[in-house]
């Protein structure tokens, strides 16, 4: 028996997409035996037809062929500037060069003037949710993170990983979450003896919900925020995976108020989720204990040297590549780079959206999906009593359709479940980001991943 100890360590619980990854090959072999096509509708990552790297490493060596030119190096043995600096201990900001390149770009997309010197380099968006969470949390008191019912699977295990915070969620209809429950769930977790530093949310093209928040819900959201004294944790993948016009976009709360607001950047959709790169932009200022107050971003430096220490300076140098065009001139805007991205998004929810009309749209009473203004996932319900789409639901979708999708029950924070068991129980996330083929076979397989999806709700239903 072992006499090594962990006291109080508890084994967190497995998520749903794990659970249905480590499942798949046994339901795709049961599948397969029945002679059905696998269909893809649930991974949510980048698709390979847009995250080959080979392009932007071109870019990447040529846009440091030309620093290095524009250094006129004369002696050899001379390491050029951007070498040195990405193989050598950087500080905890990371080079200078990308951040203030990307505070102009980033700044003038969104319109708001960015600070390089407070934008702190995270490791992905990820990194700059546990950053946030790590810092609240390291006094010991009892924390209450407030997010959205449904929210990001990511968000609940590393909120989950502390013994001493909770979750009080808040129920969403199709603009965002209901404000009124925002500012309920704020003084019920503080009147249980709880600090509430932040609402986490993913205001556009959320994951899992699959919309975007109105710009009026947000300006509510943003009213409760300041009146209660608590930061918007905005956590921003989708923001360039849009599929509105310029004019109808929504202002993230970046924009709105960098004051209220800790703004979570990531490369990994408009770039590459490999090199984690991540950028976590804030203006607030908050009260210590002692009464004195210092901008969050001091906290939130001090925290991450404590934690990582040193960013990956090499690829904040390649994300700077990025933010430059062919010509090497720095970009005006990192639209036309997302717009590389956005034709096969764009394309693929089209066809996801086109093919559930075709399916299903005869039964408005039986089946409802989302139409995301932005992302990657549409979430379709089933409107059908006596559905419910658990484990067992999904892995018979498998082996009997031969088309994967995620259950959404598991993104719903266990107070979502207590104040209603079937929460989620009636609905999936239908991703249409990922597949394995691309061009004309990857339109192929999605229109046939769609309609096989399709004929097994019709069949769950039982209509047509
Ligand atoms: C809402 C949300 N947050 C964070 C992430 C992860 O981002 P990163 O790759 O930057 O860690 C994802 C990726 O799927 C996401 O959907």
């Amino acid at each position: 028996m072992a006499n090594l100890r962990a006291p109080k360590v508890r084994r967190q619980p497995v998520s749903v997409t794990r659970k249905m990854s480590a499942s798949l090959p046994g339901l795709r072999q049961l599948a397969q035996e029945r002679g059905l096509r696998i269909h893809h509708l649930g991974a949510g990552y980048p698709h390979p037809e847009v995250t080959d790297p080979r392009g932007f490493l071109a870019h990447q060596a040529r846009y440091f062929a030309h620093l290095e030119a524009a250094e006129g190096l004369n002696d050899p043995s001379t390491v050029p500037e951007h070498l040195r600096e990405s193989f050598s201990y950087t500080d905890t900001l990371g080079p200078v060069t990308t951040r203030a390149s990307f505070a102009r770009v980033y700044g003038s997309d969104w319109g708001v003037a960015l600070d390089p010197a407070r934008l702190l380099p995270t490791v992905g968006a990820t990194g700059g949710i546990s950053l946030a969470c790590s810092l609240f949390e390291r006094p010991g008191i009892p924390i209450a993170y407030i997010t959205d019912a449904p929210t990001y699977a990511g968000f609940l295990a590393r909120a989950g990983l502390c013994q001493h915070a909770r979750i009080f969620s808040v129920d969403m209809d199709e603009e965002g979450p209901l404000v009124e429950r925002l500012r309920e769930q704020i003084r019920t977790a503080r009147a249980a003896g709880y600090h509430v530093p932040f609402y986490y949310t993913i205001p556009d093209g959320h994951n899992p919900a699959g919309f975007s928040f109105t710009q009026r819900r947000r300006e509510a959201i943003l009213e409760v925020a300041r009146s209660e004294g608590i930061l918007i944790l905005e956590d921003a993948p989708y923001l360039y995976i849009s599929y509105l016009d310029a004019p109808t976009r929504p202002r993230p709360f970046l924009a709105m108020a960098p004051e209220q607001t800790v703004h979570l950047f990531t490369g990994s959709k408009i770039g590459f989720p490999g090199p984690r790169v991540g950028f976590l932009y804030t203006e607030a200022d908050v009260e210590i204990d002692g009464g004195e107050t210092v901008p969050l971003l001091d906290l939130l430096l001090v925290e991450s040297s404590g934690d990582i220490l040193f960013q990956n300076p090499g690829a904040l140098r390649g994300f700077e590549a990025l933010l430059h065009d062919a010509d090497f001139a720095e970009r005006r805007s990192l639209w036309p780079v997302a717009e590389e991205k956005l034709a096969v998004y764009r394309e693929n929810r089209q066809i996801m959206l086109e093919g559930l009309e075709r399916g299903l749209g005869a039964w408005p009473d039986l089946f409802h999906w989302t139409h995301p203004q932005a992302g990657f996932f549409s979430v379709f319900t089933f409107r059908t009593p006596g559905v419910r789409t658990d484990d067992a639901f999904v892995g018979r979708l498998v082996a009997e359709h031969g088309v994967v999708v995620i259950p959404m029950y598991d993104f719903y924070a266990a107070d979502a479940r207590e104040r209603n068991p079937a929460a989620g129980y009636d609905q999936l996330r239908l991703s249409f980001c990922f597949s394995e083929s691309m061009g004309a076979q990857r339109r192929r397989d999605l229109a046939s991943a769609v309609d096989a999806f399709c004929s097994a709700a019709r069949a769950v239903a039982g209509v047509g």
